[in-house]
C-alpha cells in the first residue's frame, strides 16, 4: 500500500491506536488482567439490541442460564432442542467470546423421565448418553462445563439426588469420565454454593469431595463457588482465599460462577454502599488469585431477574438497573478489576 498523503498517514496511525482508545469496560480490564469475566443470559437476550450491547462490550464468556438445563434442552427422551444453545454459542464465537455449559448432573430442572429412572445402570446409560451427545456436539466450542451441580447439603453430607441415589458413590466419576471421554479438551468443573469459605462443613466436604476425586484419577479441572450472596453478611476473604489456595495446590482452578448479590428491599444509599464492597472484593479476590482468574455474574439486569421470584423481599442484585443503566455497583466491579 502507498500513502500519498498526510492525511492518510494520520488515517493510519488513528487505525492503529484505536484498538486501545475505547473507553474501559469490565471486558476491556478483563482482558488486560488476562481474566473471566463473564455472565448468565437468556437465549432471547441476543436478540434483543440493547442487551446483547451490553453483554458484548462488558463480558468475555457467557453461560446460558436456563436453556442447557435438562428439561429444557431434552424435554423428552428422544427430543433434544438444541436450538438455543446453538444460537447462543454461534454468538459467543461471533464476539470473541469464551461459553460455559451449564450443567448436567443435577437434582433440579431435570425433565420428568429422569425422575422414573429405577436402576444404577439405567441411570448410568441415561446420564452417559446425555454429557457425550451434549459435550460432542459443542467440542472445541465450548470451553468449560459445570459436569455437576449442588451435590452438596449443608451439613456436607450428599444430597440425595436421583443420580446419587441411584448410582451410588461413584456418580461424580461416571458424569466427569464421561465429559473427558466426549472432549479431552474442555474445563471440567464441580459446582456449588455456600462452598466458598474453608471451615464451612459444606466447603470442608467439597474439599475432601475433590480430593479423593483427584487421588482416583477423575479427571476434574476445577471447582465453581456460586457466590449468589447477601448484600448485608460481609464477605471472610480469608476463609475464600484459603479455600482457592487448598485447591490449587490440589492442582485445580476456581471460578466465582454465578455472582449476584442481593439486598433486602426497599434500597438505601448504605445496602448500595455495602453491596458494592461486596461486589469489589469478589473481583478483587477473582483478579489477585492466580489460579481464580474467574468471575461470572448470574445475569447483568434487575429487569426480570431470577431474585426477587427465589428470595422473597430482596432485589436489586445485579450491575445494571431495570432500565438497562449502569449501577454504581458496575463501577465497584471495575474498581475490583482494576485494582484502582
Ligand atoms: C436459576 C435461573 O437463574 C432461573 O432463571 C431459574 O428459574 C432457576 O434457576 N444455582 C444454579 C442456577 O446453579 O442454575 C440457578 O439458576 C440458580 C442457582
Amino acid at each position: 500500500m502507498k500513502l500519498r498523503t498526510p492525511l492518510a498517514l494520520v488515517a493510519l496511525f488513528a487505525l492503529i491506536l484505536c484498538s486501545a482508545c475505547g473507553p474501559a469496560t469490565t471486558r476491556t480490564l478483563a482482558n488486560k488482567q488476562k481474566m473471566d469475566f463473564g455472565v448468565a443470559i437468556k437465549a432471547g437476550d441476543i436478540f434483543d439490541p440493547v442487551r446483547s450491547k451490553i453483554i458484548i462490550d462488558n463480558f468475555n464468556l457467557i453461560v446460558p442460564e436456563d436453556s442447557m438445563k435438562w428439561a429444557n434442552i431434552r424435554p423428552k427422551k428422544d427430543f433434544w432442542n438444541w436450538s438455543d444453545m446453538d444460537a447462543m454459542v454461534a454468538f459467543a464465537q461471533k464476539n470473541k467470546m469464551k461459553i460455559k455449559g451449564h450443567t448436567f448432573l443435577w437434582h433440579d430442572q431435570n425433565a420428568p423421565y429422569v425422575g422414573s429412572l429405577k436402576t444404577r445402570e439405567e441411570a448410568i446409560a441415561l446420564l452417559e448418553d446425555h454429557i457425550t451427545t451434549i459435550v460432542t456436539r459443542y467440542k472445541g466450542r465450548v470451553s468449560e462445563w459445570d459436569v455437576a451441580n449442588e451435590v452438596f447439603l449443608e451439613d456436607g453430607s450428599l444430597r440425595n439426588s436421583i443420580w446419587y441415589r441411584l448410582i451410588g458413590d461413584d456418580f461424580l466419576d461416571v458424569a466427569f469420565h464421561a465429559a473427558r471421554k466426549a472432549d479431552p479438551k474442555a474445563k471440567l468443573i464441580l459446582c456449588d454454593y455456600n462452598t466458598e469459605y474453608a471451615g464451612s462443613a459444606k466447603g470442608d466436604a467439597s474439599y475432601e469431595m475433590v480430593k479423593g476425586l483427584k487421588e482416583r484419577g477423575v479427571p476434574i479441572d476445577g471447582v465453581a463457588f456460586q457466590l449468589h450472596v447477601m448484600a448485608e453478611l460481609p464477605l471472610d476473604e480469608e476463609a475464600i482465599r484459603e479455600n482457592i489456595k487448598r485447591f490449587a495446590a490440589l492442582g485445580l482452578s476456581v471460578s466465582f460462577s454465578e455472582v449476584d448479590v442481593r439486598v433486602r428491599m426497599p434500597l438505601d444509599e448504605s445496602k448500595e454502599a455495602e453491596q458494592n464492597a461486596v461486589y469489589e472484593k469478589l473481583a478483587k479476590i477473582a483478579r489477585t488469585e492466580p489460579t481464580a482468574k474467574s468471575m461470572i455474574l448470574w445475569g447483568f439486569t434487575d429487569k426480570g431477574s431470577w431474585i426477587p421470584r427465589s428470595f422473597a423481599g430482596f432485589g436489586s442484585a445485579h450491575i445494571f438497573d431495570t432500565k438497562l443503566e449502569k449501577k454504581t455497583g458496575y463501577d465497584a466491579v471495575m474498581k475490583g478489576l482494576s485494582g484502582k
